[in-house]
């Protein structure tokens, strides 16, 4: 809802923030934000972990999922503040200094991303499904990845990219990587 004043002398117009305190990918932090302010901002303009992807703003793409608290959201879908005490993972937050996740290892030896706009949702979707089932079947990742899209439409090796992954974090990495 869009709020217009009288443009009294003596109306306050300062916007009210809130203070919150979260973790993004391990590290603390602190934020003084506007209630109205959507996560996929504070993420990208706020904090500047411009990897988080914003495709739509209107929940259908996918392409802004982060995990909050190991669970996946479309950050244009939630609000910063919601974010109060709890734990962000974005795609920064993947890789450790020297190595990738076995995710973007497994997207670059099974062709996984052509313009690359939406992998970052589909990696932290992923990720979540991998969490949760270290053994996914084809169907399972289907499902998993069914609230992002990808315009260039690669799904086919997007869904083998994330079963490569899984074979490698299950101590396959090997066969699969011969497969
Ligand atoms: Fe959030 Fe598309 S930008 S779902
Ligand atoms: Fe281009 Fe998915 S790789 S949108």
């Amino acid at each position: 809802m869009t709020i217009v004043y009288d443009d009294n002398e003596d109306q306050a117009t300062d916007v009210p923030v809130r203070r919150i305190r979260f973790t993004v990918n391990g590290q603390k932090k602190i934020a003084e934000v506007e209630p109205r302010l959507l996560l996929a901002h504070l993420i990208r303009r706020g904090i500047g972990l411009t990897g988080t992807h914003m495709g739509c703003d209107t929940t259908n793409c996918g392409a802004c999922t982060v995990l909050v608290d190991g669970r996946p959201v479309k950050s244009c879908t939630m609000l910063a503040v919601q974010i109060d005490g709890r734990a962000i993972t974005t795609v920064e937050g993947l890789a450790s200094a020297s190595e990738l996740h076995p995710l973007q290892e497994g997207f670059r030896e099974e062709h996984g991303l052509q313009c690359g706009f939406c992998t970052p949702g589909m990696m932290m979707a992923a990720t979540a499904l991998l969490e949760e089932n270290p053994d996914p079947t084809e169907e399972d990742v289907r499902w998993a990845l069914s609230g992002n899209l990808c315009r260039c439409t690669g799904y086919q090796n997007i869904v083998k990219s994330v079963l490569w992954a899984a074979a490698k974090l299950r101590g396959a990495g090997s066969e699969a990587g011969e497969a």
